[in-house]
């Protein structure tokens, strides 16, 4: 029986083990999906031990994310250009090779949601520099992406992120978000703003084209203050929430064997864990 983890600090508000326990049970399969709470210090160790604790490997989430790609063997292309791994395998001879699925997330929930999205490869507004920020990033310019503007509160941080991407990626004021608007195909919200508990993003749609597209990577509410302005405007939407699903296919395929599907039941089915919250 194959076993995998979410290794976090904390753990408890992870919502991997509600979509993987979910395909274990849907496709009938043999496993378990555990948590499991490590601190910083203690990370090492536990990716050390992965193989005599039983598992074949390991979603990885905050404050995590950084360190398991330094300790890993191996790294693909993504992790290593966004610095940052989320999900982990055991080789048999014990090689721990790291991956990104935050960008392969996003990418599939929107070619699932607006398969048209770079149809006319017009300009892609981004919001926020974290790790998600760069997840995105680098997919959106791996899928062949056109200009991208890229605001964040701190600038060094975006000016740092558009580093990677040479003249793919254009930096703006944070105070100039609004008028970065103009003439976007597609506005990602990828900062924190719109959570539970922290403030609404604050943005003005008056520039937003009447088709751009709007998706947020916050899925708890599923539909944030932003997605329900875009909404009333007449904008497509996208939430958080395919983001969430769709990073988690590559991990379960890697542990489990088999490729799982991003249902409309599961989709339910995560969502209404969210709202029991
Ligand atoms: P993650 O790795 O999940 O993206 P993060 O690294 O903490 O998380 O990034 C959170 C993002 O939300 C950052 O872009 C952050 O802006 P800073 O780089 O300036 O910190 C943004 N963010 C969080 N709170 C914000 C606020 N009150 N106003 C504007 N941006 C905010």
């Amino acid at each position: 029986m194959n076993r995998a983890c979410v290794i976090g600090w904390p753990v408890e508000h992870s919502r991997s083990p509600n979509v993987h326990r979910y395909w274990l049970k849907q496709y009938g399969l043999e496993g378990a999906y555990e948590k499991e709470a490590v601190r910083p210090e203690e990370l090492e160790g536990f990716l050390g031990s992965l193989a005599t604790r039983g598992y074949a490997g390991a979603n990885v989430t905050l404050p995590h994310k950084e360190a398991a790609l330094r300790a890993a063997n191996s790294a693909d292309q993504a992790a290593v250009a966004i610095g940052a791994a989320n999900t982990l395998w055991l080789d048999p001879d014990g090689t721990l090779h790291a991956s990104n699925t935050d960008s392969y997330g996003f990418m599939a929930s929107l070619a699932q949601e607006a398969p048209d999205w770079n149809q006319d490869r017009r300009q892609i507004t981004v919001l926020g520099a974290g790790g998600a920020a760069r997840a995105i990033v680098y997919g959106l310019v791996a899928g062949g992406a056109g200009k991208i503007l890229l605001a964040n509160r701190t600038r060094e941080r975006a000016e740092a992120l558009a580093r990677n991407f040479d003249a793919a990626v254009e930096v703006v004021d944070w105070d100039d978000r609004h008028t970065a608007l103009a003439g976007c195909g597609l506005l990602i919200n990828a900062t924190s703003l719109g959570l539970k508990g922290k403030p609404p993003l604050d943005l003005d749609l008056k520039l937003l084209p009447a088709d751009a597209v709007v998706a947020d990577i916050v899925y708890s509410p599923l539909e944030t203050p932003l997605l329900a302005a875009a909404k009333a405007k007449g904008n497509r939407t996208i939430d958080g929430l395919g983001m969430l699903l769709h990073q988690a296919v590559p991990g379960f395929e890697r542990w489990f064997g088999v490729r799982p599907d991003v249902t409309p039941d599961l989709r339910a089915h995560v969502a209404a864990t969210l709202e029991a919250e």
